[in-house]
């Protein structure tokens, strides 16, 4: 069991962690939908990128980051990452939560996405972009399937993007041509496609590229929206949770990597000026 001298209803933050900056994209949705909670956001920028590791070293970092969470007061997580989500959650849940502490979780992002899919595509015909480990792993695939059997799903993985987002070169001319390319391997794949999911927290700061690249009519989702909507609701299903979760609105930012970079990338993503703290992960 996990070292601590709280009671079973103490109250804590929720959770919110990511390889970097890029589950600052799910964070803010989950602040618009909840203002009302206190949020821990935890970043491993300082390993970062993770979708190009090995299952082992992806299970083994998120597990760290579940523990510190938790040492810090957590009862709730969210794995603002697919990597993790993909390599790292199952295990988390079935392995470590029992000799962790079963009372508390740890929920993904990849689940509630896939819940929403099925309600947008008409063609039946949908594309998830992530990251190479998202995508070997077939997780959008399994869960797409055990949800909606009838949608054709074709996967891309895009490598480069997570690093163009991560050194703030996303909006660059050389982003321009891995975004395009990505998009246009994609559609050659298939060409039935009408909906694509941004299958990796860091996307959405390519939004623009991705949509000027993508062909007309094509719809593409990011998945900030429908994981704070999940998580509402997951709340509002589970009020034994809810009452351990604190509600002062404030949020505190930890990074792996320098509280100086952190801050700098967060004013750059958030447009907010952040006042990050350094984690040391273990
Ligand atoms: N934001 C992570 C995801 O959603 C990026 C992973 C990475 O660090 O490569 O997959």
């Amino acid at each position: 069991m996990l070292a601590t001298h709280d009671s079973d209803t103490a109250q804590g933050p929720i959770g919110i962690f990511d390889s970097g900056f890029g589950g600052l994209t799910i964070l803010r949705e989950i602040r618009n939908v909840m203002p009302q909670y206190d949020y821990v956001y935890l970043g491993d920028n300082a390993r970062t990128p993770y979708g190009t590791r090995s299952f082992e070293l992806v299970y083994e970092f998120t597990r760290q980051a579940v523990r510190w969470l938790f040492a810090r007061g957590c009862r709730l997580i969210v794995l603002a990452c697919n990597t993790a989500s993909a390599k790292a959650l199952r295990s988390i849940q079935q392995i470590d939560l029992p000799a962790l502490d079963p009372s508390r979780r740890v929920l993904g992002v990849i689940r509630p996405t896939a819940e929403c899919i099925g309600h947008y595509t008409t063609s039946r015909h949908i594309g998830v972009l992530a990251t190479p480990g998202t995508v070997r792993s077939r997780t959008y695939e399994l869960e797409i399937a055990k949800l909606f059997p009838d949608v054709v799903v074709t996967s891309e993985a895009c490598p480069m993007w997570v690093s163009l987002v991560e050194n703030q070169e996303y909006a660059s001319e050389g982003a321009d041509y891995f975004v395009r390319k990505n998009i246009e391997r994609l559609m050659e794949r298939d060409s039935a496609i009408d909906s694509v999911i941004l299958g990796c927290t860091h996307y959405p700061f390519l939004l623009p590229k991705i949509r000027q690249y993508m062909p007309a009519g094509v719809k593409v989702l990011p998945q900030g929206d429908f994981v704070a909507h999940s998580l509402e609701n997951y709340l509002s299903r589970h009020p034994e949770m809810q009452q351990r979760v604190s509600t002062g609105g404030t949020c505190r930012f930890f990074s792996t990597d320098t509280p100086e970079s952190f801050n700098e990338g967060a004013a750059w993503f958030l447009g907010d000026r952040v006042s990050a703290e350094l984690a040391v992960l273990e």
